[in-house]
């Protein structure tokens, strides 16, 4: 089971308000307890932070304001003693502008770092050399006076663009990825893995389908930010030939460490991911969004999870949320109807093959937080849309009941905590054997215990419609009423046991025949 930790939100140990690798391992046996195995934490180098640290300045070190190298190393030794894995965040897409390289490259034409980035002249009437649009809003381009030409930026202008055509790059990252494995690092979440490579013409972007011709680039004030992005077909500057050669070579590089290589590869196509894993030379696993991205009900919940497994293939991590979306529980209908939603559909993924990753909190049925939008800072907030901000997606875990919620003994927490009950703490939920987090612990030990029975199992799915999503593997029957009505699932038989269920009063009944399931209820039956 993986489990995503959004640093800086997480646990505060040194009491300035942010939270970092002190608090983190502080909490190593808490994740331990939860049933987590692999730990992905988010970028943690040096960086001004324009982004949230996917904005990196210097990829070999830690930002002082999260810890040391020091730390990093002790918390790793840690997390080995207690049998989890630690993944980085590797952002290979871009650099932040303050990095040493893009300094050179700026305003020198001949700076030996000058084609780490990608460089043109302006189009004949001045303006930017095409018309891709950048996702946080605005042209994909900023003009450098000094130099007289525009750099390439898929996100913040502070976020220059490698350019993944040069050796030097290659080089570079394949050495950075190497140091981090010999350190000691089990592996890394890469960043925008499908869009490191760019169409070599950077020719303009024809329309999305249903938008016309008549696409222009809304200027820097964000104006309708994603939606503008969403206007094109980005068929020139992402899922380019030659990105899966990259993740080839760091292929070489990882085996050689027992490492993984887990790629944000944002494709909701299946045929189009399925090329970064099939042949199983390159990432180990790619996220499929897709259920993150469902308007809730039965037959999409099932196709969301079929399409993936079925033309994608194993080699999934299935994220329950993440850092750039709204927490589960307020995306599927808010509330407990949220968390009792979060948690079929955390059940039914973890039967599947490949790796569930939590989003920090999600195991407490956290629900976003209101924060009023002068406080947002997100880039999509700076740059106009603050509704639109990811911060309330992000606020700091509530660890218990108290002044600073046990997440910072500051007086302010970077993004304020929000409104959160006592109930939502990990303190007060540990206590509670029927509360979300012990309930997701249950799920994770079923997973766990059963894993053995249904490895090599093919998955097949129960009930081609109705409101029951449901699937066997092996000897395992996992279900989940994501219907609004009681109903039941025919069964072929077979004695089974309720090894987890959301209502945890089931646990332990016998099935055999019928599986009668109210709304929102899932369970996991085994031998
Ligand atoms: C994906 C990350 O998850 C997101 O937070 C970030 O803004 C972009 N990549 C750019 O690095």
């Amino acid at each position: 089971m993986g489990y995503q930790v959004y640093l800086r939100s997480f646990a505060d140990g040194d009491g300035d308000g942010w939270g970092d690798l002190a608090g983190l391992r502080a909490r190593l046996e808490h994740l331990a307890w939860l049933g987590v195995d692999v730990v992905w934490i988010s970028p943690l180098y040096p960086s001004p932070l324009r982004d949230g640290g996917y904005d990196v300045a210097d990829y070999l070190d830690v930002d002082p304001r999260l810890g040391s190298l020091e730390e990093l190393g002790a918390l790793v030794s840690e997390a080995h003693a207690l049998g989890l894995r630690i993944l980085l965040d590797l952002v290979p897409n871009h650099t932040s502008s303050d990095h040493p390289w893009f300094m050179a490259a700026r305003g020198d034409r001949d700076s030996p770092y000058r084609d780490h980035y990608v460089w043109r002249d302006p189009a004949p009437d001045g303006g930017p050399p095409n018309n891709w649009p950048a996702h946080f809003g605005g042209p994909a381009w900023t003009y450098d006076d000094a130099s007289g030409q525009y750099w390439l930026h898929l996100f913040l202008p502070h976020q220059p663009d490698l350019n993944w055509q040069s050796p030097a790059v290659d080089e570079a990252f394949a050495d950075i990825l190497e140091r981090w494995l010999a350190w000691g690092i089990d592996g890394v979440r890469i960043d925008v893995a499908h869009a490191l490579v760019k169409h070599p013409d950077l020719p303009d972007l024809p329309p999305a389908p249903g938008q016309g011709d008549e696409v222009e680039v809304t200027g820097g004030s964000g104006v309708g930010v994603e939606r503008e992005f969403e206007r094109y077909a980005h068929v020139h500057d992402a899922d380019q030939p030659g990105v899966t050669e990259i993740y080839r070579r760091w292929r070489a590089i990882a085996d050689r460490h027992d490492a993984l290589l887990l790629g944000e590869v944002y494709l909701l196509e299946p045929q189009r991911l399925r090329r970064y894993v099939a042949d199983q030379d390159g990432l180990h696993l790619a996220f499929w969004f897709a259920p993150l991205h469902l308007e809730w009900s039965p037959a999409a919940v099932r196709a969301a999870l079929r399409e993936g497994l079925e033309e994608v293939g194993p080699w999934l991590s299935w994220p329950l949320a993440s850092h750039d979306r709204p927490r589960s529980a307020t995306a599927l209908g808010g509330g407990d109807l949220g968390r009792a939603r979060a948690l079929c559909l955390a059940t039914l993924v973890c039967g599947l093959p490949g790796l569930p990753m939590i989003y920090q909190g999600e195991e407490l049925g956290l629900t976003d937080v209101p924060l009023p939008h002068e406080v947002r800072q997100d880039p999509i907030a700076v740059r106009g849309e603050p509704e639109r901000a990811r911060d309330p997606g992000r606020t700091p875990i509530p660890w218990e009941p108290g002044p600073g919620w046990g997440f910072t003994s500051a007086d302010e927490p970077w993004l304020p905590i929000g409104d959160r009950r006592p109930e939502d703490t990990v303190a007060v939920q540990r206590g509670d054997l029927d509360s979300w987090l012990q309930r997701y612990r249950a799920l994770l030990a079923t997973r766990k215990g059963l894993h053995g029975s249904v490895a090599d199992e093919p998955v097949d799915w129960l009930a081609p419609d109705g409101p029951i999503v449901a699937y066997r593997r092996g000897p395992v029957v996992v279900a989940a009423n994501c219907g609004q009505q009681a109903a039941t699932l025919t069964l072929d038989g077979r004695h089974r046991i309720v090894r987890f269920a959301s209502a945890r009063a089931r646990e332990g009944q016998r099935v055999a025949e019928e599986l009668p399931l109210e709304p929102h209820e899932a369970v996991v039956l085994g031998p």
